[in-house]
Order: structure tokens, then C-alpha cells, then sequence
């Protein structure tokens, strides 16, 4: 069984997967997008001091859609390689394959500012791991396709949770997103990387306990992405307990 320290998380092929899964813009993209941006819109424009984004990767979209509610989103990751690739986003404007994904975000959203270039300059990339973040610091956690995707320990999976979970202060808000029922995984028949398999009960109860107002819903798996022999997608919003 692979757990999270097990991965060389630095090698991630940030080309490769940008590839297989973000050149463009999918229906399970734009059920992602819908579901979080309901949670986003409903917070008023600035409102929110400073918020952040576990296991970032290199994806930009979760990025962007933070930036109406917050004044300042953390992208967290460990990986150099997505750290790398996130830091050029931001200094040199990001990719034209971005454009669709933003376009659904403002779609949403009109709270969003004109351009992703824009929303992008609310963003910081630190370079940190999601286990040794301080509690309580942020006023939202977003956390997309991570906690699943990085052990099959379904032990540690529960604790990523936890961990994502206790980022934000009590009350405060929690939206993510989960692969379902996957498990190892490659990207472009490249090395291997440790999934768990979960689903909506799993995720449910993960979160049991130090969440309120927790709501868990599902689409089915996308057949335009390639078949990483998952079931769906699994979407979550709740509140820290107080
Ligand atoms: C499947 S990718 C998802 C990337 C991105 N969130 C997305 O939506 O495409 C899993 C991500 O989890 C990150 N990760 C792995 N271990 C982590 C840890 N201990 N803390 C934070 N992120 C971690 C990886 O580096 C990778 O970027």
C-alpha cells in the first residue's frame, strides 16, 4: 500500500497531465465549476480576508474562482514541478487553454474580475504540504481531487480530510471535489500514483463529526476524459464545527 510520503510527488508530469485532463474544457469541468462557484457566489465580493487551495496542482480554475469572495487565495502544493509551473502562470500570464475554464467561472460568477489574469493576481504559490499547515488560519478551504489521489491508506485519507478541514476557522467554509472509487492511477501510461477508492458514503463520513451544513453530491464519469478506472466525480460543501 502507497502512502502519501511514498510518492515523489516533485516528479509529477505537470505537461502530461495538463494534457490528458485541462486543454480543454470538459463536462465534469463545468459540473466542478457549477457546484463551487453556488458556494463562491453566495459570499460577498471581498468579503473573505485570506483563503486557500490544498494540493493545488497545476490546475488555474479553483484558483480563479476564489478570487470574487477573497482578497487574498493561498495556493499550497508540495510538488516543484506544479509549484514551477503555477509561479509562471503567474508572472507570465496564463495559458489561452485557461480562457473556457474562466469564461464558466464569470459565467457563475459575475462577481469575477474581466480577465484570469486578474483574478490570478489574488493568488500566492507556497510550497508547503497540507499536514503541517497551521489550524484555523484561512476563512475558506478548497480542495480539488487531492485527499484521494495522493495514498491508499484509507486511514490517511481521513486524515487529509481532518487536515483540510481544520485550515479554516470554526463556521467557516469547506468545498471540494473527490475522484470516485479510483484507485492507483497513471497519467499518460507514465509511473504510477497511489489512489484510494471513496465515494459519497466515504466522504460523508471522513467529514462526520467536525463539519456542519455538509452536503455531498455526485456526477457520473465523464467519457471525454481518459478512463482512469474511476466511477464519478464526488463534490462537497460544509462548514467548519463550531
Ligand atoms: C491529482 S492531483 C490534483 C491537482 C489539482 N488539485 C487539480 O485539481 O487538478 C493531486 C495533487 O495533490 C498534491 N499533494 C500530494 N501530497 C500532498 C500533500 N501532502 N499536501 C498537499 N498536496 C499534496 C500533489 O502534488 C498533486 O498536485
Amino acid at each position: 500500500m502507497l502512502r502519501n510520503r511514498d510518492a515523489d510527488w516533485d516528479a509529477w508530469p505537470v505537461a502530461d497531465y495538463l494534457a490528458e485532463n485541462y486543454r480543454r474544457l470538459h463536462r465534469a469541468d463545468e459540473a466542478v465549476i457549477d457546484h463551487h462557484s453556488a458556494v463562491y457566489a453566495r459570499i460577498p465580493a471581498g468579503s473573505l480576508d485570506r483563503t486557500v487551495e490544498l494540493g493545488a496542482g497545476p490546475n488555474l480554475y479553483p484558483l480563479a474562482l476564489a478570487a470574487a469572495a477573497s482578497r487574498l487565495v493561498h495556493a499550497v502544493e508540495p510538488s516543484a514541478a506544479s509549484v514551477a509551473y503555477l509561479r509562471g502562470q503567474l508572472r507570465d500570464g496564463p495559458d489561452p487553454s485557461w480562457d473556457p475554464f474562466y469564461a464558466r467561472c464569470r459565467l457563475r460568477n459575475p462577481a469575477l474580475p474581466p480577465s484570469l489574469a486578474q483574478a490570478l493576481s489574488r493568488v500566492r504559490v507556497t510550497r508547503a504540504d497540507a499536514f503541517r499547515l497551521p489550524e484555523g488560519r484561512y476563512a475558506l478551504a478548497s480542495m480539488n481531487f487531492v485527499a484521494e489521489s495522493a495514498t491508499e491508506d484509507p486511514a490517511e485519507f481521513a486524515a487529509f480530510c481532518r487536515a483540510f478541514a481544520r485550515t479554516v476557522r470554526p463556521g467557516e467554509h469547506l468545498v471540494a471535489s473527490f475522484m470516485e472509487n479510483m484507485g492507483r492511477y497513471s497519467i499518460s501510461g507514465g509511473r504510477e500514483w497511489p489512489g484510494v477508492p471513496v465515494d459519497s458514503q466515504t466522504i460523508g463520513e471522513a467529514f462526520d463529526g467536525y463539519t456542519m451544513d455538509l452536503v455531498v453530491s455526485r456526477i457520473d464519469a465523464d467519457p471525454d476524459l481518459p478512463d482512469w478506472g474511476y466511477t464519478g466525480m464526488v463534490m462537497l460543501s460544509a462548514r467548519r464545527a463550531v
